[in-house]
């Protein structure tokens, strides 16, 4: 944990421009700063920076917040890496929280083994490039296998001598303890001899997200190996196999660049695929995917393809593994190779264009490729057809987006030659359970933190703008008669809007409602004053004969204690508030019309599930088209008011 007076001498040396230059190539506009944006693909820049209020804003995608939020976002950091890596930038020492004695052993602990591990990639490198034996054997074997210097240096490959236990005398006359060794699992370590894991074997590091080396797999170079082809680092502090993915340090970048990202099996696989010029592959090393893993591969696309070998019965063990997935919300496509190839081998086949093309004609979606792949052996058995169609709305169901799901239910219907409605029926009573279940889940899991005193409550997820509604009456009450922006009305005429005409003109163009009753009241009472040209009077409201009104305004006038704790110290909250009404105000505005949208597009996706389990096509297709409206309006929104907020 890094304390709050190195957080805060962190935020007060971060200089906006300066960390967003070092990624973006930046020109001064009047006060600001433009260039293109890093987090989408644009011609003209829409990337903004504001040195003086220290945050920049893509009015294109959208994407914004300050100097910490740009390094998480670029980097793909945690909050705390970027916090560390801002430190590192401008000379700060990091003072982390004191932590117990126990704490500091296990830190210590996981420290020595990622020295030791990046020790040892370094030796295992050193090796294949420069000692004899390394030469001969490890990098012949790639140069046989056509792999280029270039990629072996990039994902650090390397080779450990023959000899049975030279590594870990090399590591211990360095100065490394055998202790973490064996934790590491670099030695073995027998009743009276110790010997090197991976001796005689070509080394793959692996990475994690931050380029750290976290462990190894060894390949052996024997033709009919007695042992195993692969050996792996074993599990440890450092090292958790389902939490990791192979190539995923080198990956992540083209990741988000293609939406993207490739899944292979093995570590020869991304090598091939990134020597053909594809950078956006990862191996799960052998194994069938985790929930970690796919979670961190959604961390930087929504799009996974699958690369299988074409081995039928291979295959089909995956499948079910692949719901998971679909679960997750990603979205998956299938790619089935030749027999008897694997994305190395036929990589090699083709040339790097031939390879990328046949990639893209190849891509299949994974439902239409299940339901091709099991309907082959159906046949005409009525059987086997009724079990692959339990099987496919098994897949369907585990789809998130009711729209997509909706697709699939169309085509399925067609290429399984069932009634639609039929399936539609299956698939929900199969959510239906789910969601039951999950609700279950929930449920316990809440009545269990109940039973805890101490433990934070869960948020609930409330239905209403009455937060927003408030604030906005709170602020009309405050600020409503000052000026707040000049707009053009005529040729030379300028005219200034006050803060109430300015709320009033967004809430009616954008004909938005009150819910709460009470503010919907005070409300329409501001618009009646502002058409008799009359002031907003606070004394008016706390006065009012309606006694919900009264009590509301009292409420909302009320100085907040924490808040106003906060800055008393150098100047009074309502101050500061009033120094920040440009962005307040504005900001309060989207918060109220995102949340706006936010709930009408729940209601739709309710009314939808309705629709379709009663087979309404026409109220199915109404609802879809309001339902992508409304989402094209929710980006539309944060790109208009994003650029009022700063500019
Ligand atoms: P090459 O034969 O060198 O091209 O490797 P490959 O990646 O094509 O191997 P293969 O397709 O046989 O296996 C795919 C992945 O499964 C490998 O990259 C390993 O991660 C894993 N794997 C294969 N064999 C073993 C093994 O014997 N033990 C372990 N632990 N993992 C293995
Ligand atoms: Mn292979």
């Amino acid at each position: 944990m890094i304390d709050r007076v190195t957080i805060e001498k962190i935020m007060d040396s971060v200089e906006i421009v300066d960390v967003v230059q070092d990624f973006v190539t930046l020109k001064k506009r009047g006060v600001n700063y433009v260039g293109l944006c890093p987090f989408h693909n644009e011609k003209t820049p829409s990337f903004t920076v504001s040195p003086s209020k220290g945050i920049y804003k893509c009015f294109g995608c959208g994407s914004g917040g300050n100097a910490v939020n740009f390094i998480i976002e670029h980097e793909h950091l945690s909050y705390p890496e970027a916090l560390k890596f801002l430190a590192r930038k401008y000379n700060i020492e990091i003072v982390e929280k004191e932590l117990t004695a126990e704490e500091v052993e296990q830190k210590n602990q996981r420290e020595s083994m990622l020295i030791l591990s990046k020790f040892a990639a370094g030796n295992f490198h050193e090796n294949l490039f420069k000692h004899q034996e390394g030469i001969s054997v490890g990098l012949s074997y790639f140069k046989e296998r056509g792999f280029r210097h270039e990629i072996l240096k990039e994902f650090s490959i390397g080779y450990c001598l023959e000899q049975k236990d030279s590594f870990t005398k090399i590591a211990q006359k360095s100065g490394y303890k055998l202790n973490y060794l064996i934790q590491t699992g670099l030695t073995i370590k027998k009743e009276n001899y110790t010997f090197d894991r991976f001796n005689g074997r070509v080394i793959f590091p692996i990475h994690s997200l931050s380029g750290q080396v976290i462990g190894f797999g060894g390949r052996t170079l024997k033709k009919e190996p007695k042992a195993a082809k692969y050996l792996n680092s074993p599990e440890s502090d450092i090292y958790h196999k389902s939490r990791v993915l192979y190539g995923i340090f080198q990956a992540k970048k083209e990741i988000v660049n293609k939406e993207n990202c490739f899944l292979v099996e093995g570590y020869t696989d991304v090598l091939a695929m990134h020597q053909a010029d594809i950078h956006n592959v990862v191996a799960s090393s052998g194994t069938s995917l985790t929930v970690d893993q796919i979670r961190l591969i959604k961390r930087f696309a929504p799009n996974i393809t699958i690369l299988f070998d074409g081995d039928e019965a291979g295959i089909k063990a995956s499948l079910r593994g692949i719901d998971l997935i679909l679960e997750e919300g990603l979205n998956i496509k299938v790619i089935l190779l030749p027999p008897g190839e694997d994305p190395d081998s036929y990589s090699r086949k083709l040339s790097s264009k031939e390879f990328k093309e046949f990639l893209v004609a190849e891509a299949t979606d994974f439902i239409r490729f299940k339901t091709n792949l099991l309907l082959k052996e159906t046949g005409d058995d009525p059987v086997k057809k009724s079990s692959l169609i339990r099987d496919i709305v098994q897949s369907i169901a585990a789809i998130q987006d009711s729209i997509n799901r909706s697709v699939y239910i169309k085509e399925c219907s067609m290429l399984l030659k069932v009634d639609e409605g039929v399936l539609y029926t299956e698939v929900n009573k199969i959510r239906r359970k789910r969601s039951e279940q999950r609700y279950r889940d929930i449920s316990r899991q809440e009545e269990e933190i109940k039973e805890k005193p101490g433990k934070r409550q869960p948020q609930v997820f409330q239905e209403t703008t009455d937060v927003q509604e408030k604030e906005i009456i709170r602020l009309l009450l405050l600020y409503g008669n000052r000026d707040f922006m000049e707009i053009h009305s005529g040729e030379e005429e300028v005219k200034t809007l006050t803060v109430t005409e300015f709320f009033i003109n967004e809430i009616i163009n954008d004909e938005l409602e009150f819910d709460h009753p009470v503010c919907r009241q005070i409300f329409e009472e501001i618009q009646h004053m502002k058409n008799n040209e009359q002031k907003i009077e606070e004394k008016y409201f706390i006065n009012h004969q309606d006694q919900t009104i009264c009590d509301m305004v009292t409420n909302l006038l009320s100085p907040v204690p924490e808040i106003s704790k906060i800055w008393s110290k150098h100047e009074s909250y309502i101050e500061t508030e009033e120094m920040k009404l440009k962005e307040v105000i504005p900001g309060i505005l989207i918060a109220f019309k995102n949340k706006k949208i936010l709930i009408t597009i729940k209601k739709i996706e309710e009314e939808l599930k309705i629709a379709q389990e009663q087979q309404k096509a026409e109220v199915i297709e109404n609802l879809q088209t309001r339902y992508i409206l409304l989402n094209n309006l929710k980006k539309q929104l944060s790109k208009d008011l994003g650029e009022r907020i700063i500019l």
